[in-house]
């Protein structure tokens, strides 16, 4: 069974360092499949997500950003100032998507179609993904 978390902070939604212990304990000591965080993502000055993800990722998953923000951008030019990133820290996948909930949800959308085999993957599924 997959194993999921939603990180929500709200005593302090923009710590960098509450975000960051947070995102790598999931990771580490949980071993959360999947984290998805909310918000931060944008340019105000309070806007650390990202760079939090950034820093507790070792690899990062270019596809599921650029198909996010090109989905995004049909919908509002706004979507053009979102930095989200995507990435695995080990076998666990964080996600992050802008704070609205009509963002999250379309960000989100746009990459459900992978979602399931970038987790099989991650989770060690070493079987050939071609199909002849
Ligand atoms: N993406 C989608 N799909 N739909 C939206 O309405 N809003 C944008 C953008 N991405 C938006 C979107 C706006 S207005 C902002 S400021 C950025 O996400 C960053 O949002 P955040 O700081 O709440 O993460």
């Amino acid at each position: 069974m997959m194993k999921a978390g939603v990180l929500t902070l709200s005593d302090k939604p923009d710590d960098i360092d509450l975000i960051k212990e947070r995102l790598a304990s999931w990771c580490d000591e949980r071993g959360l499949d999947l984290i998805v965080t909310t918000g931060g993502t944008g340019l105000s000055p309070r806007d650390v997500t990202p760079e939090a993800t950034l820093s507790v990722i070792d690899r990062r998953v270019p596809g599921m950003e650029e198909v996010m923000r090109a989905e995004s951008l049909k919908k509002t030019p706004h979507a053009m100032i979102s930095r989200a990133v995507v990435g695995a820290r080990k076998r666990t996948l964080i996600i992050n998507l802008p704070g609205s909930p009509k963002a999250a949800r379309e960000c989100l959308e746009a990459i459900a179609p992978a979602l399931p085999h970038a987790l099989e993957k991650l989770g060690g599924d070493m079987s050939d993904c071609a199909q002849s």
